[in-house]
């Protein structure tokens, strides 16, 4: 089969033009031919959102992000609390404080460079959102490389390396399409097809614009790319969480600035470790000796690196404290990590039963 750029952009622009999704950082093709061009900080924000999460979870926070920061000056100026709350339910908490570190450097450059060069330098932009931006905000010829498009050109130029280690593989093939024309178009016109025809399983090979070329239509295998390299399964850690509430609420406190979940409220617990916490050994570490604690269950939760099992411990006494409490009716406001809010959401399940 021949590879050709040319009639592939124009085979995929065309059906973009009559299927883009209606997304709310999206200027429509039609829009983007009218001369309207996309706002950079709109087109940031939904692709660091993006990083790791889905279209329909991100959608409220994008709105609630541009009705409490309308612009970078604004995200720029608030505290690093104020985004973390905002931020708190969208995981990877990492990337909610370099989205604020990267305000900050952009409302100090007076504005997002242009290139994709420029953009990979802020925090939080790697390669794949630099060439997203890049493309979609001021149309340079960058071609976003994420697990949508490898699948997408895996079955298309049939490339049967597997990867995470032929990703330069992939690279290259999307460089091939690179183009100033309508880049920003293009590299959301992938994204969809990627999502929408080119799914997982049960691709929509009837609708394709790309069928008439693609190198792995009707070979029966196509649901097999593209190829991976099995992943090792990921260690398990345990912890036990002690959740101590009294008239003032739940005891909490703020985590370390480094490591997982660095500077970010939650209950107190033991270390988490690769061996199971006998029980004796685990309330030698409760923040609060000789409480009648209550076993509550297991609370799973699983980080990019572990599963984590965490059996939840809770204890209810009154008397008064100067500790740091979360009233109860002020949790969702808290900004308390989704681990930590399963925990508590445990605790009250057993100790309100
Ligand atoms: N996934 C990541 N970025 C996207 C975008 N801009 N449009 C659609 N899907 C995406």
């Amino acid at each position: 089969m021949v590879f050709d750029p040319l009639m592939l952009r124009s085979q995929l622009l065309a059906w973009y033009d009559a299927h883009a999704r209606d997304l709310p950082w999206r200027v429509s093709p039609q829009d983007r031919a009218a001369g309207k061009v996309g706002d950079p900080y709109h087109v940031w924000l939904s692709e660091i959102m993006l990083q790791q999460t889905t279209i329909t979870t991100v959608k409220p926070y994008f709105a609630k992000f541009l009705a409490a920061f309308p612009n970078v000056q604004d995200l720029a100026a608030a505290s690093q609390d104020e985004v973390l709350s905002q931020w708190a339910g969208l995981g990877y908490y990492a990337r909610g404080r370099n989205l604020h570190k990267c305000a900050i450097e952009v409302a100090r450059l007076g504005g997002f460079p242009r290139t994709v060069e420029g953009l990979a330098e802020l925090p939080g932009v790697g390669p794949y959102s630099s060439a997203a931006i890049a493309s979609i905000a001021f149309d340079a010829p960058a071609v976003p490389v994420d697990g949508n498009v490898e699948r997408v050109l895996s079955r298309l130029l049939r490339i049967e390396d597997a990867l995470p280690a032929a990703k330069p593989v992939f690279r290259a093939a999307a460089s091939r399409f690179e183009d100033g024309h309508r880049a920003g178009d293009f590299a959301q016109a992938l994204m969809d097809l990627g999502s929408t025809i080119c799914t997982p399983r049960a691709p929509k090979c009837g609708l394709c614009p790309w069928t008439g070329s693609c190198a792995s239509f009707g070979r029966g295998d196509i649901e097999t790319l593209p190829r991976k390299t099995p992943k090792k399964l990921k260690p398990i850690r345990y912890g036990i969480a002690f959740v101590h509430i009294n008239e003032n609420g739940v005891l909490v406190e703020r985590r370390p600035q480094t490591g997982l979940l660095a500077g970010m409220l939650g209950v107190p617990s033991t270390p988490w470790r690769d061996q199971v916490w006998p029980l004796d050994d685990a309330m030698m570490l409760a923040p609060i000796a000789e409480q009648d604690w209550q076993a509550c269950g297991d609370v799973r939760h699983i980080f990019t690196h572990f599963d984590l099992r965490l059996g939840v411990m809770v204890a209810r006494a009154s008397g008064t404290d100067n500790t740091h409490r979360v009233a109860l009716d002020q949790l969702e406001r808290a900004a308390l990590p989704s681990v930590m809010m399963k925990v508590i959401g445990a605790a009250l399940a057993t100790s309100n039963s």
